[in-house]
């Protein structure tokens, strides 16, 4: 199979999937911006998955490349990543994704809790989809994985340097940068705190 083929007939749905559920979120935000003055979160990047990248995530998983591989052995095919203002933000967002109807939660990982020995946090949730279009287990209502990530701006500035910086291998001293990268997220991390106190000082609470 061809690498470009790897969703198959599947590949028409993943926009359509990733509109209509994007869409969900952003109306969400706006009800919520417009009953409490507060929006939930400050920007959504919504993508699918390139084919050659899913392609090349089979191969590294042993998988072959199918749709069954791409869309129902691997979860992240359709992915949104939603970065909020506030540590508090991400849980209220996570909230409001719950508590659509179309969602079923599969499996979440609370990174921010717990940060990754690296110093990465995020919160990550799995979901099954109930979409209107066919899917790969031959339903004509069918179920999709979406991937989505949710981080304060500051999580994401360091995740999107970090991960910038995972591909520049000639480094000499690597032990150091990762101690480094790991005590640089632990004060975004520290900062995130304060600049939550601040805001719950100015809200009165
Ligand atoms: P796959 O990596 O998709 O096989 O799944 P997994 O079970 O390992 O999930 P995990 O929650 O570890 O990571 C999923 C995604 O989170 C990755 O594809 C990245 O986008 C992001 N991520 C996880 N760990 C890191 C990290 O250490 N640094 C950065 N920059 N991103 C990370
Ligand atoms: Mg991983």
């Amino acid at each position: 199979m061809e690498q470009t083929e790897v969703y198959g007939d599947y590949a028409q749905y993943l926009p359509l999937i990733l509109e209509d559920f994007t869409k969900e979120i952003v109306s969400a935000n706006k009800t919520v911006k417009e009953k409490t003055g507060f929006k939930m979160y400050e920007h959504l990047i919504a993508r699918i998955k390139a084919p050659d990248s899913m392609a090349e995530k089979c191969q590294r998983k042993n998988l072959p490349l199918t749709p069954k591989s791409a869309l129902d052995d691997i979860h992240d095919s359709i992915g949104i990543r939603i970065v909020c203002g506030f540590v508090d933000d991400v849980y209220q967002t996570i909230a409001q994704i719950k508590a659509l109807p179309q969602v079923t939660i599969y499996n979440e990982k609370d990174y921010i809790t717990n940060a990754k020995p690296n110093g990465y946090r995020s919160y990550h949730l799995i979901l099954k989809l109930q979409t209107p279009y066919p899917d790969i287990l031959g339903n004509e209502h069918g179920s999709y994985f979406v991937e989505v990530q949710l981080r304060t701006i500051a999580m994401d500035s360091w995740a999107s340097l970090e991960h910038e910086m995972k591909y520049k291998h000639e480094v000499k001293n690597p032990e150091m940068i990762t101690q480094e990268l790991k005590r640089c997220a632990d004060e975004l991390a520290s900062c995130d705190l304060t600049m939550q106190t601040i805001r719950n000082l100015i809200q009165d609470k």
